[in-house]
């Protein structure tokens, strides 16, 4: 009997080697294994050895059957992974042999930072808004309290179009509507492309970004003004910064004041981003004044606010270390890439 258990491992050995598809493999395993079998006959012909043998040959048909077992296993997986294989292959729409597409595209700096900036402002109760591209010379001008003739309209050196409309030169373009749908008491966020006709260099594009930020309510008063800022900038920053603020002039805000903040870069020491000051010129700022307010029909005897047009390219340029305002609107790729998730 030992030697048919050897003349039968040696026979599965031999086939085993022409298997060529599942359909054989199963044939192989009838062949042995199955109720008409050679194992399975083997077995039988076990049964009528004397007991003292029973144990060793026991043994060693079990062993041959575990063999046999395993043995077919490992074919039939082989085989099912180079079906799948194959299968995958033939599908056109997967080619495991083309290089792994790194193309994926990231988010443009400006659009990393006013995702976060505008959550800072929605977890201290803001409102978002949006403003058109395309604002009426009213909006533009008229309505934040700049009449015909000033001198800001020419500060800001106009996109006018055939119309008599304007490309919005600043977010305050939406300050008007803004106010009329808000009512008196509001916190709004309006962060808007704007448009001047300037020259280009590395501190100035024709188009840009602000954000702009309304509050109105009853005592709303300049320490409210400085307390959103430096929550706003503490989050953008991810650490401790302090504001000043100098006076300024804006024809919509009553007083008008610059906002300066302790540079993030060197903590207020003194670096090439600061022009060695230690101050960030970051945003202008004010009390609204109450000719905005009334012209958006709102009370200014019973309620103020406050109004800040955060230059938001300096704020990015800041935060990716980029020394010229023209990369932000390149379409860049490789900068996108790099600069796409370093905020
Ligand atoms: N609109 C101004 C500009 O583009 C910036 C500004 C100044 C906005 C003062 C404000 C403000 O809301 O209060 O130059």
């Amino acid at each position: 009997m030992k030697t048919k258990i050897e003349q039968l491992r040696k026979q599965f050995e031999e086939e085993k080697n022409n298997m060529h598809s599942l359909q054989e493999i199963e044939e192989l395993r009838l062949e042995f294994m199955g109720k008409k079998g050679l194992v399975t006959a083997l077995m039988n012909d076990f049964r009528s050895v004397p007991n003292e043998e029973k144990r060793e040959l026991g043994m060693l048909i079990n062993s041959l059957k575990q063999e046999i077992e395993k043995s077919l296993q490992e074919m039939k997986n082989t085989l099912e992974e180079e079906e799948l294989n194959n299968k995958l292959r033939s599908d056109k729409r997967i080619d495991f042999s083309l290089p792994i597409n790194d193309k994926t595209g990231s988010l443009n700096p400006r659009t990393i930072l006013q995702k976060q900036i505008i959550d800072i402002f929605v977890s201290m109760g803001f409102i978002i808004e949006d403003g058109n591209e395309i604002e009426t010379e009213y909006n533009n001008f008229d309505s934040v309290n700049v009449p015909a003739n000033h001198p800001a309209r020419d500060m800001q050196d106009t996109f006018w179009l055939n119309n008599g409309e304007v490309l919005k030169t600043q977010t305050s373009a939406a300050q008007n509507r803004i106010l009329k749908e808000h009512g008196p008491k509001c916190r709004v966020l309006f962060p808007g492309r704007c448009f001047r006709n300037e020259e280009v260099n590395s501190t100035h594009e024709n188009t840009f970004f602000q954000i702009e930020g309304v509050v109105v309510d009853e005592n709303v008063s300049v320490s409210n003004l400085i307390y959103f800022m430096e929550e706003m900038l503490k989050g953008v920053m991810k650490k401790d910064v302090k504001v000043r603020l100098r006076p300024g002039f804006f024809p919509f805000t009553e007083p008008s004041f610059e906002l300066d903040a302790t540079c993030p870069l060197c903590a207020g020491r003194g670096c090439n981003a600061c022009s060695h000051t230690g101050w960030l010129e970051l945003c202008p700022c004010g009390m609204i004044h109450p000719n905005v307010l009334k012209e958006a029909g709102i009370d200014p005897e019973k309620y103020n606010g406050f109004a800040f047009g955060l230059g938001f390219d300096r704020l990015v340029m800041i935060k990716t270390g980029l020394d010229d305002i023209r990369y932000l609107n390149s379409n860049n790729v490789k900068l996108l890439k790099q600069y796409g998730t370093k905020i």
